[in-house]
Order: C-alpha cells, then sequence, then structure tokens
C-alpha cells in the first residue's frame, strides 16, 4: 500500500478517539466488568457476543470470530477502505489530513473519466426530468404509476429527451480532448457514416445503475410516451457492456440496499427495477434487481459479498416462477426464501391493486421456504397421472429429508399429501424415511474417511497447549522491549503456530505492529493478534517465567515429534517396512533420553 499518511499520524488518529464511543454510536453497549457487550453488526445473533476492550482498543466477537481496531470496524461497517477509514476517524477528531487529492483519485481508477461521464450524464438527465417543460410531461407519467419527488430523487430518475445529441453536445463541450473516453462510456453510439457520436438513449425515462460504492456505471432507459408504444419500441434499453459495466455481476440499487443488509442480514432479489423502485415505497430498502439479465453466477457471487440470505420476490406469472426454480438452483450456497406475488401480479402491480402496507406484509409475512416453492411449483398438473405423481413424491422426498428440523419436515409431507390423490401422509413419509437412510449412509462413509484424516485426539490436545505456551511468549515479547531484543539475536528461533510466527517477524522488522500492519495481514493473523491481547497478564513479568514458558514450549514440541515418530513407526510396521520402522525408533529412543 502506497502511504499518503505516516505511521505516526495514523498512530496518533487512533489515540485521539474511544473506539467504545465510535462503535457506542452504531452498537448498543453495556458495561461488563472491563469490557463492554453488545449484539455483533456482522452477524445475526439474539444474545450478545460482540466485545469491545477499552483498554486495549479492540472489539472481538466469540460468535463470528471478528476482530479489529477501531479503523478495522469502520472498514467493515460502513464497506470502506483503510485509508477511507482513517480518514474518517480523523474527521472526527478534528485533525485535518492534507492529502493530495488529485493524485490518489488518479492512481485508485484508470477508468476514472468513464465514472465521470456517466455521472455527469446522471445529473444531466435529472436535471432535465425536474426542471424542463418536456420534463414535466415524463414527471406526470411518472406521478401517474406513483413516484413522488422523494422516490424520483433517492433513485436519481431522469430524462433522455429527443433530441439526439443533446447528451453529446453537453459533455464533448465540457470534456473537449475526450473523445475516446466519450465513446467507451456507453452513453453513445458510433454513426458508421459519419463516423460520429450520438446519444445511445434517446427520449427515454432514465434508471442510472451504481457500483457498490455508488459511482453512476450504466442506465437502462424506458419508453413512455404513446408514440413510442405504439411503434412498440423495446420497453427498456440498457447501456451495453463497458469496461465498467459487466451486467452479469451488477445489480440495481445495491450500494444503498446492502447498507441496510448489514442490519437485516437479507437482500430481497427482484426482477425489475421497478419492483425494487415499489418495495422501496412500501418501507422495504434492501432490495436489488439484476439488469435486464436472468441471475448469473457472477451475480450470486457478488450478493452473497453482502449476505447469506436471499428472498427471491419475482414476478407472480409463470416465467417469473420459471425463473424462481432456475435461480433457485444458483442460488444453493444461500439460504434462499420465496415472495409468491398472488393474481400473476409483480411487486409494482401489487403496490398498485393494493397498499404500501399490504405489499410490505406480503414481503415480510408471506415469505414460504425454498422446499415449500418446490412442493407447489412441483406440483403435476394431472392428477390422473401415477407415474407423475410418483415421479413428484421421490424428487419431493429428496429435498425434504435434506431439511434439518423434525417438525419442517412432517408439515412438508402432510402438504405433499393433501396435494396428492393417490398418496396419503405415511405413504410420503415412508418415501423421506428411505432418503434420511440413504442420505445417513453417505454421510457415515465420509466421517470415516475424515477421521482418518484429523490428527488423533492427543495430538491436538497438545497442538493447542503448545499454542497457549506461544500466546503468552508472544505476549511478553511485544510488550517488554528488552525481550524482544533478546529474542531477535536468538536467528534459529522460531513459532510453530504459523499465524503467531507471522506477527513474530513483523514485529522484529519493525520493532511494533501498527493499524497499518493489521489492515493489511490475513484475517487469522489479525485474530491472533487480538487472542494475545486478550491474554490477561500481570504487567510485571516474573522471575523465571519466561524459562518456565520456553521449557514447556520445548516438551510440547518433542511430545508432538514423537507422537509423529510413533505414528510413522506404527505405519512402517503395518506396511512390513521394517528399516524405516526401526529407524525411526532409533529416533524416538534417542529423543527420549534427551528428554530425561
Ligand atoms: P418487466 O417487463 O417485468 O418490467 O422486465 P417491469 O419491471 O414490470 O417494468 P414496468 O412496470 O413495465 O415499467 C423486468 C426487467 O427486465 C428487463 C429490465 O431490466 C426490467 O427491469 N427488461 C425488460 C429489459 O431489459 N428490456 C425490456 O424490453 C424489458
Ligand atoms: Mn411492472
Amino acid at each position: 500500500m502506497a502511504l499518503a499518511i505516516s505511521r505516526e499520524t495514523i498512530a496518533d488518529i487512533k489515540n485521539s478517539v474511544n473506539i467504545v464511543d465510535v462503535i457506542g454510536e452504531v452498537v448498543s453497549l453495556t458495561r461488563s466488568g472491563n469490557n463492554y457487550l453488545g449484539l455483533c453488526p456482522f452477524h445475526k445473533e439474539k444474545t450478545p457476543s460482540f466485545n469491545v476492550v477499552e483498554d486495549k482498543q479492540f472489539f472481538h466477537c466469540f460468535g463470528c470470530g471478528k476482530s479489529g481496531d477501531v479503523f478495522k470496524f469502520l472498514e467493515d461497517y460502513r464497506q470502506i477502505s483503510f485509508m477511507e477509514s482513517v480518514r474518517l476517524v480523523a474527521e472526527r477528531a478534528g485533525i485535518t489530513l492534507d492529502l493530495p487529492k488529485q493524485q490518489t483519485v488518479a492512481k485508485a481508477n484508470p477508468n476514472q473519466i468513464l465514472y465521470d461521464l456517466n455521472s455527469e450524464a446522471a445529473q444531466f438527465y435529472h436535471a432535465i426530468l425536474m426542471t424542463t417543460k418536456e420534463g414535466q410531461l415524463a414527471r406526470d407519467y411518472l406521478q401517474a404509476r406513483g413516484l413522488d419527488e422523494e422516490v424520483l430523487t433517492h433513485f436519481n430518475i431522469g430524462l433522455a429527451p429527443k433530441q439526439p445529441d443533446f447528451l453529446y453536445k453537453a459533455l464533448s463541450d465540457k470534456y473537449p480532448n475526450h473523445e475516446e473516453a466519450l465513446a467507451q462510456s456507453g452513453l453513445f453510439n458510433i454513426d458508421e457514416a459519419s463516423s460520429r457520436l450520438y446519444d445511445a438513449f434517446k427520449n427515454r425515462i432514465m434508471f442510472p445503475l451504481t457500483d457498490d460504492k455508488g459511482r453512476v456505471i450504466a442506465f437502462s432507459g424506458r419508453i413512455w410516451t404513446q408514440q413510442d408504444h405504439e411503434q412498440k419500441q423495446a420497453k427498456y434499453k440498457n447501456t451495453r457492456s463497458t469496461l465498467i459495466f459487466n451486467k452479469s455481476y451488477e445489480l440495481y440499487h445495491v450500494d444503498k440496499a446492502k447498507k441496510v443488509a448489514q442490519k437485516t442480514h437479507e437482500l430481497y432479489l427482484m426482477e425489475g427495477f421497478m419492483d425494487v423502485i415499489a418495495v422501496y415505497q412500501s418501507g422495504i430498502e434492501n432490495a436489488v434487481a439484476s439488469m435486464g439479465t436472468a441471475l448469473t453466477p457472477e451475480h450470486v457471487r457478488h450478493l452473497s459479498q453482502f449476505t447469506k440470505k436471499v428472498i427471491l420476490t419475482y414476478d407472480g406469472d409463470n416465467a417469473g416462477q420459471e425463473a424462481i426454480a432456475k435461480s433457485l438452483e444458483l442460488l444453493d450456497s444461500l439460504s434462499v426464501d420465496v415472495v409468491r406475488i398472488p393474481n400473476h401480479m409483480d411487486p409494482d402491480e401489487f403496490l398498485r391493486h393494493n397498499s404500501k402496507e399490504a405489499l410490505k406484509q406480503l414481503l415480510e409475512q408471506g415469505r414460504i421456504s425454498s422446499t415449500e416453492f418446490y412442493i407447489q411449483h412441483l406440483k403435476p398438473e394431472n392428477s390422473d397421472n401415477l407415474q407423475a405423481e410418483i415421479a413428484y413424491v421421490e424428487k419431493m422426498a429428496k429435498l425434504i429429508a435434506q431439511e434439518p428440523s423434525i417438525t419442517a419436515q412432517n408439515s412438508y409431507i402432510h402438504k405433499v399429501a393433501e396435494l396428492l390423490p393417490d398418496f396419503d401422509y405415511f405413504q410420503v413419509e415412508q418415501a423421506v424415511n428411505n432418503e434420511r437412510l440413504i442420505s445417513r449412509s453417505n454421510r457415515q462413509k465420509t466421517s470415516q474417511y475424515t477421521q482418518q484424516q484429523v490428527l488423533s485426539p492427543p495430538v491436538s490436545k497438545s497442538l493447542s497447549a503448545l499454542m497457549k505456551a506461544e500466546i503468552q511468549l508472544f505476549h511478553r515479547l511485544l510488550h517488554h522491549d528488552y525481550l524482544l531484543q533478546s529474542y531477535r539475536n536468538r536467528l534459529d528461533f522460531t513459532f510453530d503456530t504459523p499465524e503467531i510466527e507471522a506477527l513474530y517477524e513483523l514485529l522484529c522488522q519493525q520493532g511494533e505492529i501498527t493499524s497499518l500492519d493489521l489492515a493489511e495481514i490475513s484475517d487469522a493473523e489479525r485474530q491472533m493478534y487480538y487472542r494475545v491481547l486478550e491474554e490477561r497478564l500481570p504487567d510485571e513479568v516474573a522471575s523465571g517465567e519466561i524459562e518456565a514458558i520456553e521449557r514447556r514450549r520445548e516438551q510440547l514440541l518433542t511430545e508432538r515429534d514423537i507422537h509423529k515418530q510413533s505414528k510413522q513407526i506404527r505405519e512402517s510396521s503395518n506396511q512390513g517396512d521394517v528399516d524405516g520402522a526401526l529407524e525411526a525408533l532409533q529416533q524416538l529412543i534417542a529423543q527420549k533420553r534427551n528428554m530425561e
């Protein structure tokens, strides 16, 4: 990381605030002994396991394992970079940072000009909608669809005027030497004959698409005049793919929805952005939509960055229901519920036929599990077809057997049986039981296999004792410079625990571990660092303490070697490798002698 602020300044900034105050603004904390406790903002929980340790100025969640200092908290909570979090804390503490803004921006973004052009375009379109005569008519159309000014502003909706080169004139005036960027922005098409650029969107209501950071990267434009409607123009037109717009990855409204999802821990996924806008009006702000494409694995990867739970809210028509089935397969790494909108409507139509309250209630209380969705969706049409019924029961039995709760299993079995004229509860249950047996025997096979792979209990026990000893030793090195100096001179000394060794190397190199380091090291290393800090040792190093830890560490290391060798002897002699066994045995004896 190229440093614009010195390590000392970063340390000053950190010391100028109390982590308890910063976190306390967004998490309700209560004092508990030396620490503060609250509900973890990074995972869903009912009983508090999120700890803020005031004297050491860090947080740690026993539930999800997340830990870090004030910068790390802001990074994860606000989804910003380390430097942005430093800047935020500095601002709070009233420390001014002279950062050459231009330079950092230019370095961060080779495509900055494309973002600028798209953001300018959004501003132009929005101004046209809100302030011109032409815009007034479009606003009437939107008003009739229930979109008031607040909604137009929140979604930054605009209007591309009829004039074919309105935007081109405006932007080429403002960016005279950027013809290539204009051509790459996705905002213009090229006229082959004259090789001139003209606006890609004309006479359309414009919905800007933003990326995770809220930067405008593309548009979708909807026809709205009677004439375009009659001429059967495509209803929506989207920006083509560009260097900053990958339509298989981006999600409409994700920048705002992800912030809400941090609290609700779920995201609604919808088919169209008019649906996202509709549910926003009923107070649901954690909804996103893909942009004119079916869901892709890239979308799923994108969604998983912000939530573990998705509520699929597609249109109630047949196409929508088929799309749910397809998306459920792609979303198998997440927990998914489904909302089925009645009477073949989409969320936007449902809102217009009912009320904001009714839509909210449907989305929050009308959810079904994915298994329930399949029970309804795959039900055979023709109730005389026994073959189809059998196939259906077998498919459902597989799904139901995977359900962890037995109560839920029973209720699904009931539902399936109720739908079928030729099956009763016990017959469906029988099919589910068969599946349970199959999956249990598969599980046993895999667990036997993994048992052979993992270390046997005594070794893992001594391993963790070893780690404990190393944590204590590293704690002392971290806080007592004279000890660090003497260990530095022992060139052959290394920690056995890889994370502690990595931290130790860092400490030896720099003499300290700073916030900046903590932002750059791996999660496992950072967690280890705070585990070390959590170790409550008296400030004073007791006489003989270090020697005692060292002896214990040596002993545990030797025990582990002996264990490894005994195992090797067993394996060698099992395989008839007498020489190998003998050699290992000799090493073992030598070691035992050393220990005595
Ligand atoms: P819908 O046809 O369901 O649109 O397409 P909608 O959300 O109900 O919109 P309104 O209510 O008619 O205004 C859903 C999504 O499919 C893409 C768009 O992304 C839209 O949001 N789409 C649809 C296109 O890309 N092009 C089209 O011509 C139609
Ligand atoms: Mn619609």
